[in-house]
C-alpha cells in the first residue's frame, strides 16, 4: 500500500505556483488577486476561508477577505457580489458555502461573473467542464485529479466509482474522470443514497472516490485488493483532548481498508490541502486570462 501524500503533493504546487508569480511580478504583470466572501462565523468555513487568504499570502498573492454578519440580506449580498465582478484589481473570488437558509445559493453563485468564478460552481463553467473546454474546474475534483498524475496513477480503462452526487465534487469528478483525457478515460459509475448492492458495485471498482459524508461508511468488505481509494470526506467528529477540540474522520474506515489498497488517501492530509491548491490554481489563470 502506497500513501498519496497530499499535503506533500499540495506544497510541491503552491512552491510552483509561487514562482510563477515571481516571474510574472518580474515581467511587470500584477500579482493574482483573490478574494473570499464569508458570511457568518460557521466554524469550519471560517478555518477553511482564512486557510484560503494564508495560502494566499504564502504565495505571493494579493487577497481580500469579506466578512458578512449572518443576517446579510440576500439582496445585500448580491450587491457585493456585483461589486467584485466590476472591481478592476480582483482576477476571481469565492463565496464560502453554506450560505444561511434565508440566501438562495444558487442565485449567489449565478450572479458571480464566470471569468472570475474560481469555484468553477457557476453553471457556465460546469457546462464548459462538460463539454471539455476551457474552464475553472471546481477545487476539489481539479485536485482528485491531480493527485492521481502527480502519483502516476494510470486512470485510462478503469472502473471508477464515485460514491456520492454532490454539485461540489461527486458529480463533476464522475463527469472529469469519464472525459477523453489522463487522467480520464474512466468507465465511471457514480453512487448515490439510492443506489442498489452498492457494495457489489464497489467491489468492482479499480479506483474509488468517496465523498458522501459518512464517518468510516467505505468498509473493507466493499473494496477489492489493489485498489486506489480516494477519501473526500472531512466529517468534524467532537474530540475534547485535541487542542481544536475536533477531529476530521474521512468517508473510508482507513485502518482496515488500507492493508487493501494499492493506493490510498489519508484524512487528514489527503484530498483537503489539494482544495486549496485547485483555488489558488484557478486564480493563477484568472488572471492570465484577463
Ligand atoms: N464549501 C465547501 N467547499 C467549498 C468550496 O470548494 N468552495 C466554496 N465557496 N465553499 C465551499
Amino acid at each position: 500500500m502506497q500513501l498519496i501524500d497530499g499535503k506533500h503533493i499540495a506544497l510541491t504546487i503552491q512552491h510552483e505556483l509561487a514562482l510563477e508569480v515571481q516571474r510574472r511580478v518580474a515581467a511587470g504583470k500584477h500579482r493574482p488577486h483573490l478574494a473570499a466572501v464569508l458570511v457568518g462565523n460557521d466554524g469550519g468555513s471560517v478555518t477553511y476561508v482564512n486557510a484560503k487568504v494564508a495560502a494566499c499570502e504564502r504565495i505571493g498573492y494579493r487577497s481580500t477577505l469579506i466578512r458578512l454578519e449572518d443576517t446579510v440580506t440576500e439582496a445585500a449580498l448580491l450587491e457585493q457580489v456585483q461589486r467584485l465582478n466590476e472591481n478592476a484589481e480582483i482576477d476571481g473570488f469565492i463565496v464560502q458555502l453554506p450560505l444561511p437558509k434565508h440566501i438562495d445559493a444558487q442565485k449567489v453563485i449565478e450572479a458571480i461573473d464566470p471569468r472570475k468564478d474560481v469555484d468553477g460552481f457557476h453553471p457556465v463553467n460546469v457546462g464548459r467542464m462538460a463539454l471539455n473546454l476551457p474552464c475553472f474546474l471546481p477545487a476539489t475534483p481539479y485536485g482528485i485529479l491531480q493527485l492521481l498524475e502527480r502519483c502516476q496513477i494510470k486512470t485510462t480503462g478503469k472502473h471508477c466509482v464515485v460514491i456520492g452526487r454532490s454539485h461540489i465534487v461527486g458529480s463533476p469528478v464522475s463527469m472529469l474522470l469519464a472525459r477523453n483525457a489522463e487522467p480520464g478515460n474512466c468507465t465511471v459509475t457514480l453512487c448515490h443514497s439510492r443506489t442498489q448492492n452498492l457494495a457489489e458495485i464497489t467491489r468492482t471498482a479499480d479506483i474509488i472516490v468517496a465523498a458522501l459524508g459518512i464517518p468510516h461508511f467505505l468498509k473493507a468488505d466493499m473494496v477489492k485488493e489493489g485498489a486506489v481509494v480516494i477519501d473526500v470526506g472531512t466529517t468534524r467528529v467532537a474530540a475534547p483532548e485535541t487542542k481544536s477540540g475536533f477531529r476530521l474522520h474521512g468517508d473510508v474506515d482507513f485502518v482496515n481498508v488500507a492493508p487493501k489498497c494499492s493506493w490510498i488517501t489519508p484524512v487528514p492530509g489527503g484530498v483537503g490541502p489539494m482544495t486549496i491548491t485547485g483555488l489558488l490554481q484557478n486564480t493563477l489563470l484568472a488572471a492570465q486570462w484577463k
